[in-house]
């Protein structure tokens, strides 16, 4: 198989073709579950795109026609490369230390009150430049791509200062020029309040909304702060320099033309409790839609304190962890259009004997997605297979409803479910073939790699040897 994009391929006789074809999208209840699989299923692309989805022996005459390129899918299940709506890809290193000391006791936020957590990360993050930062991003999303992810949600959010986090959105920027996934840049405009604004969050959030969400969406950032963001400043502090240039050494792009480009699609905050209040949280929410910036929120994790509520009210496109939410919550985001997102991943690791509520989300008709919240604090996996498995051994969802809060619905949280999450023709052909002849090995067969195939936008970018 080569590694080339010739314009067509051939994807013949899959045990199971999970499509997961049809609408409404977000799916729901009991929808969720419905794959719709192609028994010995084939596909056919054609350049960057989806032509036809069918019994194998329906696509044999087009195939040849076209003189597309065949792989054979016997004894294997084909379907929609992951769509992962939640991670925060760009950090400096792990956090093993808090990670040993949880073992031995301390809780999480316990670490962080006492400078570990998102604080620690910050200072790392200080200390490296942004080649380093996209060297390590771009080897992890070698192994999202080789474990079946093909899109990537990546939020900023370890700057914790305004050049500090417009250098990560220039990262993810750079990463988004050079993937072979596709990345969906996120602002975490509130994550931690950082020390020099200890005791005045207020001043902070107003610190935010002057300055990181203008800066963030491409607008007009005010006189006094745009000087911060000159070349040469950034390159002092081993900084914002515009990273296509960064990374490959060249120059950097003038100021003003700096300043105006859009980093990020998303805007989202941590509402929580040690973290950032509702008024908060609503302000910088509604400050960066205004700069068109579409709302998510890191929402009822430790504490329930109404996030999930705000989310609902600003039409956020998903509120995400949920552990906490309660009844009316549920019913209430059922009625809406928010994507619930749930991030076992992070319980796992935190060795938390609860779980997101998945069961009565998807029971009274939330849209569920899943996602792995890939960080170095509370979820270090970038494995959605594992994801699944947890989904179904600890939040009792079946081994199809996963796969769908996986793909579509995760595509439905990211605003592309009109482009990926599903095996339909006129969509972009982003697929996985894994080596299980029944989709639900896939969790059943726990914490290894299934896949042995990942094709994005009709091209083979990873192939098990
Ligand atoms: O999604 N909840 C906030 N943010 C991350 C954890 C951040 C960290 O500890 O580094 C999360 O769990
Ligand atoms: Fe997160």
């Amino acid at each position: 198989m080569p590694l080339a994009s010739p314009t067509s391929l051939f994807f013949r006789n899959a045990a199971q073709l999970l499509t997961l074809a049809g609408s409404p999208v977000p799916r729901r209840g009991t929808a969720l579950g419905e794959l719709r699989i192609i028994p010995h299923g084939g596909l056919l692309t054609e350049g960057e795109t989806i032509l036809r989805v069918g019994p194998t022996r329906s696509l044999e005459r087009e195939a040849l026609r076209l003189g597309a390129e065949a792989t054979d899918c016997r004894g294997r299940v084909v379907m929609p490369g992951f769509v992962d709506s939640h991670t925060h890809l760009i950090f400096a290193s792990s956090r093993v230390n808090d990670y040993e000391l949880r073992l031995r006791g301390k809780t999480y936020e316990e670490i962080a009150r006492a400078g570990g957590g998102i604080q620690s990360s910050a200072e790392r993050i200080r200390k490296t430049g942004v080649s380093a930062l996209a060297q390590q991003a771009r080897k992890f999303l070698e192994q999202f791509a080789a474990h079946g992810t093909t899109t990537v949600e990546v939020k900023s959010g370890y700057g914790l200062d305004i050049a500090q986090e417009a250098k990560i959105l220039r990262v993810i920027q750079a990463l988004q020029a050079e993937a072979a996934l596709n990345l969906v840049p996120t602002l975490l405009a509130l994550h931690s309040l950082p020390e020099s604004f200890r005791g005045r969050p207020r001043q902070y959030v107003d610190h935010v909304i002057k300055r990181l969400i203008p800066l963030a969406a491409g607008g007009d950032v005010p006189p006094d702060v745009a000087p911060g963001f000159s070349p040469a400043h950034a390159a002092r502090k081993g900084g914002t320099e515009t990273p296509g240039a960064a990374l490959k050494g060249g120059a950097t792009k003038p100021k003003d033309q700096a300043t105006r480009e859009r980093l990020a699609e998303f805007i989202d905050c941590f509402c929580d409790r040690g973290a950032f209040s509702v008024e908060d949280c609503r302000r910088v929410l509604e400050a960066g839609r205004e700069f068109g910036l579409v709302p998510r929120i890191h929402a009822e994790q430790l504490s329930r304190t109404g996030a999930a509520r705000l989310g609902i009210e600003l039409n956020a496109a998903s509120a995400d962890h949920l552990d906490k939410v309660s009844a009316a919550d549920i019913r209430a985001l059922a009625r809406s259009e928010v994507v619930a997102t749930l991030v076992p991943g992070a319980n796992f690791h935190l060795g938390l004997k609860a779980y997101p509520p998945a069961r009565k989300l998807i029971d009274a008709g939330a849209a569920v997605a899943l996602a792995t919240d890939f960080n170095p604090g509370t979820s270090p996996t970038l494995n959605m297979q594992f994801i699944l498995s947890l989904a179904c051994a600890q939040m009792q969802m079946t081994p199809a409803e996963a796969i769908a809060a996986a793909t579509i619905n995760g595509a439905s949280a990211l605003g592309r479910s009109d482009r990926v999450g599903s095996l339909e023709a006129g969509k972009q052909a982003d697929l996985i073939a894994l080596d299980v002849e029944d989709y639900r090995e896939i969790p059943y067969y726990f914490a290894v790699n299934h896949c042995v195939m990942t094709v994005k936008r009709g091209r083979v970018i990873y192939l098990r040897k």
